[in-house]
């Protein structure tokens, strides 16, 4: 093989690793369909709400009316954090990355379960719930240790979306904005083999405990292709500052050969990811009772990426204006995003765990050919 020298398709583009229960992406009659458990999403997004949805990917049915009222109070009496680990956010250097922060915290609280090493059904499940109600807890505190503020514990009264914004504000959010951080919860919550899934299952796959595999989902979400991506899109919205400057900063990007973020997608090439045309709108009914300048800019960017790279949008781009609008710090932006998706990673790792073989692909070897072993003394 090595003689050939002839490399095969990067990124596993196109790949189907292994079969999953939880999530269908396809792209039929020309647009994209995404489905949580055979639900589609835009069904979801109108009908549903995150915990809803948390539960549908964790036990894969919809729950009946007792079961959502158990499942939001198991998620509500598991939002505290152990004292240790707001000690750990409070000695962590200011400058640290709120995503190093959350990884660290996850190990942390890792480090603290007697039961870690426990993978039945309802150990997994447990420690399902338990790092759901946790991550918003440890993005508020963390958000308020590093900004000198008094942290805001969470409210008992309201849902998962309202009390983030609750415990990072120290404000009861406005309707609007409780429904649209729920909304764009719902929408991040799982997408398939997405890069931060594929790396917690891949740990998974090896049997590692739930915190080291949501750790390496953590880790990997944040980097600028995936995840990091949308952090990355408010930097330009900023930098472009104004609708009619945008063509002709898309235009001179482009022509560097950089890539704009929030643009493109692996797998939905020519068509719409569903999740932006909510993100879209969203957004857009966002801006009419906050800050409609986001939106504006964004439209504009749209519009001359698509003219002049023929992309379109992806996921991370309208979420920006969604989180500038709902006061997210642009450095929160990829915490947003695990918020929710730590619903999909868990619902992964479990299915994985359930029906395990160990993931582990070959890479094709197109280095030197096998050559002897020269002394130093020998080398030229
Ligand atoms: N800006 C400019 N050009 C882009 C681009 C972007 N955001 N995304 C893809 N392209 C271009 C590539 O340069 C390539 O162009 P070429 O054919 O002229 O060489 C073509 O589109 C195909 O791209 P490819 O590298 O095959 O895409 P991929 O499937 O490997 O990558 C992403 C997918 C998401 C990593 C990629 O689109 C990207 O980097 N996007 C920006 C980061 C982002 O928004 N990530 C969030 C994803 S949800």
């Amino acid at each position: 093989m090595s003689g050939e020298k002839k490399k095969v398709g990067d990124g596993l583009q196109d790949v189907v690793a292994t079969s999953s229960a939880i999530c269908r992406i396809d792209i039929e009659d020309g647009r994209g369909v995404l489905e949580y458990r055979g639900y589609d999403i835009h069904d979801l997004a109108q009908n549903s709400n995150f915990e809803e949805v948390a539960y549908l990917l964790l036990f894969g049915e919809l729950p009946r009316k007792k079961e959502l009222e158990l499942f939001k109070e198991e998620l509500k009496e598991r939002r505290d954090l152990p004292p240790q680990i707001i000690g750990l956010l409070t000695h962590l250097p200011p400058f640290t990355h709120p995503m190093v922060v959350l990884r660290t915290a996850i190990s942390y609280l890792g480090s603290m379960d007697k039961y870690i090493h426990f993978k039945s059904h309802e150990r997994s499940i447990e420690k399902a719930k338990s790092l759901i109600a946790k991550f918003p807890t440890i993005v508020a505190y963390h958000h308020r240790i590093r900004t000198g503020q008094n942290l805001i514990h969470p409210d008992f009264e309201l849902g998962h979306a309202a009390n983030f914004l609750y415990m990072l504000h120290g404000e009861v959010p406005s309707e609007t904005e409780e429904k649209s951080l729920d909304l764009d919860l719902i929408l991040h919550a799982d997408h398939e083999f997405n890069a931060s899934t594929f790396a917690a299952r891949t740990a998974a796959s090896t049997l590692a405990d739930i915190y080291a595999c949501v750790v390496a989902a953590t880790g990997t979400l944040m980097g600028p292709l995936h995840g990091g991506a949308s952090q990355r899109v408010m930097e330009m919205l900023r930098e472009v500052a104004v609708p009619w400057r945008a063509e002709s900063y898309v235009k001179e990007k482009l022509e560097r050969g950089e890539r704009i973020m929030g643009f493109g997608h692996r797998v939905y090439r020519q068509v719409m990811d569903p999740r932006t045309i909510e993100l879209r709108v969203l957004a857009k009914k966002l801006a009419e009772e906050k800050e409609p300048k986001w939106v504006e800019i964004s439209e504009a960017i749209a519009e001359a990426v698509y003219k002049y790279k023929g992309l379109l949008p992806n996921v991370d781009f309208y979420s920006a204006s969604i989180y500038a609008n709902l006061g997210i710090p642009d450095d929160l932006f990829i915490n947003m995003f695990a918020l929710s998706r730590i619903s999909g990673w868990v619902s992964h790792i479990i299915e994985q765990y359930e029906n395990n073989r160990l993931i582990r692909p070959r890479a094709q070897y197109i280095g030197a050919d096998s050559r002897e072993y020269k002394s130093l003394n020998g080398r030229k």
